[in-house]
């Protein structure tokens, strides 16, 4: 690692900026599309219940790991592995972590892409007077207005990390995240006064314990750790610009409520709006997309709702796009040793040609299937729900088994300069608690073990 000049690494220039960085990957799409989504098919209360609890004692310890494994190393994700185990097979949980955000990134800038589609949509007015599932299916179908998005949508991504952390990501966050949480809080309180907004409440918030099955369980933990952008190094990554003096587990904890709050209120937003209009809550990843537009037209103002709505949710997308690209161009930039610009250009390539394959998966593609899904469903199904627990798992393995208690004091307490009041109960976690309860989840609902 002598060839890494630390001295020169970008930073987080401010506590705020660490904050709405972190927060800005983690909120996105996976808040906003995937929660709703993967709750309507889960079967509603129960599975929220799950996911909350998963956030807390396995989603905020492992945020928090990754970021003491990223701030201890200051390098991108397999870097880090390798200077804090030399020797050891640790760099592998990087490798991981690398596909991850290839795959990712791949079937995640599919969606990002409808998003900018949807934006225009609302702008013109595409939704009045149309049934709005037959907009999205004859869209989603159709071959190369979806790409096109998508590339664009990757461009974007590449732009802004191709200007660095301080000036890119965090300059950009910066703004955008606090004027996300408004617009959305506003988009709540318009569906929760509609007609009928209380069964859509039931559904959200009504655990029915009957509809828990190990796989409903698996789903909660991948969605958790899908949401919070652990499990996979994005955190390691940012982890590493933040500076010394940053309050790790004030941070983790912040932005882990953050995220999950956006969560909550996107099902807030969207249940009540399925109920009230006899939609389907199992409609699977268009749920968003078809649920929506019919929402707005049934408001006053739906028009500039809608506009506002898919413009905050290409943000909230493209603050999490930027992450998990980063990913990618850190460890290009630090361990193959090409510049930011060409790391940048290569990654944000390749990953758009994975991308494309997701893409097409709704209409060229839709017929080849990978043990029965398309490819995008397997990138999705595979990632959120095996790379994520699995590399979560490892991570704290990591910590609570290999790093040593001292490191790991050191970097939560700020070298001694923080009280830190939890460190007992997050070792237990982080030793026992997390791993035990990711592989137990994890070996039911493939089968190998049966409770
Ligand atoms: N957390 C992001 C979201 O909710 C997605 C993401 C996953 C980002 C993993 C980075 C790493 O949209």
């Amino acid at each position: 690692m002598a060839n890494v000049d630390f001295s020169n690494r970008d930073s987080f220039g401010s506590k705020f900026g660490v904050i709405a960085a972190t927060a800005g990957s983690a909120v996105g799409l996976g808040n906003i599309w995937r929660f709703p989504y993967v709750a309507g098919e889960s079967g509603g209360g129960a599975f929220v219940l799950i996911y909350l609890g998963f956030i807390f004692i396995i989603g905020v310890p492992v945020m928090l790991s990754e970021f003491t494994i990223g701030r201890r190393a200051k390098l991108n994700t397999f870097g880090a592995f390798k200077k804090l185990a030399p020797g050891k097979p640790w760099f592998l949980v990087g490798v991981m972590g690398l596909v991850a955000a290839f795959l990712i990134l791949a079937f995640y800038s599919t969606i990002a892409g409808w998003t900018l589609e949807y934006i225009v949509k609302a702008f013109s007015n595409g939704f009045e007077n149309q049934n709005t599932t037959v907009v999205f299916e004859s869209f989603k179908s159709s071959t190369f207005r979806p790409i096109f998005w998508q590339i664009t949508f990757m461009g974007l991504t590449a732009w802004i990390v191709l200007a660095g952390v301080k000036d890119g990501i965090e300059k950009y966050t910066k703004i955008l995240m606090p004027l996300l949480f408004i617009l959305i809080v506003v988009m709540c309180i318009r569906a929760v006064t509609l007609p009928g907004a209380a069964k859509g409440l039931e559904f959200l918030f009504k655990p029915d314990f009957s509809k828990i099955t190990w796989n409903v369980v698996l789903e909660a933990l991948g969605q958790a750790a899908f949401s919070l952008s652990i499990g996979m190094g994005a955190l390691i990554t940012y982890g590493s610009y933040i500076r010394k003096d940053n309050n790790l587990p004030v941070t983790a904890i912040q932005v882990s409520i953050a995220d999950t709050l956006i969560a909550i209120l996107a099902g807030v937003m969207i249940f009540p709006a399925v109920f009230a209009l006899g939609m389907d809550p199992q409609a699977g990843p268009g749920l968003v997309f078809q649920v929506l537009p019919e929402l707005f037209m049934k408001m006053p103002g739906g028009y500039y709702f809608s506009i506002v709505f898919f413009i905050l949710l290409a943000v909230a997308a493209l603050t999490s796009t930027v992450s998990l690209l980063e990913v990618v161009v850190a460890y290009f930039v630090e361990e193959l040793r090409i510049s930011r610009r060409k790391a940048t250009i290569i990654g944000a390539i390749s990953i758009s040609l994975l991308g494309v394959l997701c893409t097409l998966s709704y209409s060229e593609l839709k017929d080849f299937k990978i043990f029965g899904q398309t490819i995008f469903d397997a990138f999705d199904y595979v990632t959120a729900n095996i790379f994520l627990p699995v590399g979560a798992f490892f991570i704290v393995i990591f910590l609570g088994w290999f790093l040593g208690k001292k490191v790991i004091a050191d970097e939560l307490s700020n070298e001694g300069a923080l009280k830190m009041k939890f460190f007992g109960l997050f070792m237990f976690i982080i030793k026992y608690i997390a791993p035990i309860a990711i592989a137990l989840v994890f070996l039911n609902s493939i089968g190998i073990i049966k409770f």
